[in-house]
């Protein structure tokens, strides 16, 4: 059935505020239900999950060393969860529905606050049903910002995200949960696009210099990444400073919930195309977020950008004598796993698949009584993650940032979330510094709601 845009509209209800919030002056976060242009003129409007009625939400800034405050408001008819991905949390206000808070109840609020110690970009996003909630758009820019802030003319997020529309409707095909999208690669869009928007453009001027804070939010999808027009620098990957800015000259690759912070100086003449292009699946470079240059700014580039200023304590010590803990990652369709512990009992993968369950995590599918490890506070740990399954999978870990330890012994920069690809081993190291109870899952959503989720406790 094909709706006109009218009738579409006119068929949307929005859930009453059923509670009056208190605190005056505290800054609200209301999740509710609104209509987006998502798709090209011309289709119809998308009814989609909001933070404050945009897709993505609206952009977080605050200081670094600061305090956070917001009132999540629910006025969605489904329990919800704010996380506040790549945080260095209070464990209490990490969100997750079943581990470090209950999901608000439609209608209800909760209070989220938390200090701020590092500088970076960071997301927020639901963390309740997350493959469902954050496809329908639960997910916004949180952006820490130094003290002192580098040497550019501008700042731009770029919020990266695909979305699922029958193009007929405008729906998102609400089949969040197909077990054939789930068992493989988890789901991808049939649109693409920068900050909610399909045609995102950046105007600009010659020589101008940017700095542009990457977030891919997808449920599933892994974004190859090129610059076009514009000479740029990795300074910053998943909210953290490197110690020396890599000249970009290669593809990025950019996994679901990694971030990372280019500074590019347009180098395009006007009327050039510059801009961030992306590799579709037909294999053709397409543009993402095209920059169009009108004017100059200055008459030649500036020199290579200075490092970001390192966030405190970050060091990762004790690497050589701490223990190394062994993580497969198993399951997923054209390999399955042996035998797997499910909600205590011990299933073999035909019995797993009955229960909706595609995945595992050291023979464990989803979240255990027990954790995968305790570790004790300040411990330094080593968690190898060797995959055996046939897909690529972003792990990541909350409340900690880890680096990657190389074959050779030597370190990779701080990261929170990491791509192991097929046959691949990851070996990540970092120390538990901070106490409480820390998710460690897939972030391909359909993933992580299908056995890739377990934890780790800190005490
Ligand atoms: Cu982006 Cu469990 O998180
Ligand atoms: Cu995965």
């Amino acid at each position: 059935m094909k709706m006109t845009r009218r009738a579409f509209c006119a068929g949307l209800t929005l859930a009453p505020l059923a509670r009056p919030v208190q605190a005056q002056d505290m800054p609200l976060l209301t999740a509710r239900a609104a209509t987006v242009q998502l798709a090209p003129d011309g289709y119809p409007a998308t009814p989609v999950w909001s933070y404050d009625g945009t897709i993505p939400g609206p952009v977080i800034r605050a200081a670094q060393g600061s305090r956070l405050q917001r009132r999540l408001v629910n006025t969605l008819e489904v329990p919800t969860s704010v996380h506040w991905h790549g945080i260095r949390i209070d464990n209490a206000m990490d969100g997750v529905a079943g581990l470090t808070q209950n999901a608000v109840p439609p209608g209800e609020s909760f209070h989220y606050a938390f200090d701020l110690p590092d500088a970076g970009t960071y997301w927020y996003h639901a963390h309740t049903n997350s493959m469902e909630q954050v496809a329908r758009g639960l997910s916004g820019a949180l952006i820490i910002e130094e003290a002192t802030p580098p040497d550019v003319d501008r700042d731009e997020v770029l919020m990266i995200d695909d979305w699922l529309l029958d193009p007929d409707t405008g729906l998102f095909v609400d089949d969040f949960a197909a077990p054939m999208t789930r068992s493989h690669g988890g789901q991808i869009g049939n649109l693409v696009g920068v900050n909610g928007r399909y045609d995102y453009r950046l105007p600009a001027r010659q020589n101008e210099r940017l700095r542009l804070r990457l977030i891919n939010s997808a449920n599933a999808q892994i974004f190859g990444l090129k610059l076009e027009g514009l000479t740029g620098w990795t300074v910053a990957l998943d909210g953290m400073p490197l110690d020396t800015p890599e000249p970009v000259t290669d593809t990025l690759v950019l996994a679901p919930a990694q971030r990372m912070d280019l500074i590019v100086d347009v180098t395009a003449e006007e009327g050039e195309t510059a801009g961030l292009l992306f590799a579709s699946a037909d294999d053709t470079w397409r543009v993402l977020a095209e920059v169009s240059v009108e004017g100059r700014a200055a008459s030649v580039p500036r020199g290579a950008p200075q490092p970001l200023p390192r966030n405190p304590g970050m060091e990762v010590t004790g690497i050589d004598s701490a223990s190394v803990l062994e993580m497969p990652l198993q399951g997923g369709a054209m390999r399955g796993v042996e035998s797997v512990t499910f909600n205590g009992q011990r299933l073999g993968w035909q019995e797993l698949v009955q229960k909706g369950q595609f995945w595992a995590l050291a023979g464990q599918a989803g979240l255990g009584e027990t954790p995968f490890t305790t570790l004790s506070r300040g411990e330094t740990a080593r968690i190898r993650m060797t995959n055996d399954t046939i897909f690529p999978h972003a792990m990541h870990m909350h409340g900690m940032h880890f680096r990657v330890r190389k074959a050779d012994g030597s370190l990779g920069p701080l990261r929170d979330t990491v791509l192991v690809m097929p046959n691949e081993t990851t070996e990540t190291a970092f120390v538990a510094d901070n106490p409480g109870k820390w998710l460690l899952h897939c972030h391909m959503l359909g993933h992580a709601a299908s056995g890739m989720t377990n934890w780790i406790m800190v005490t």
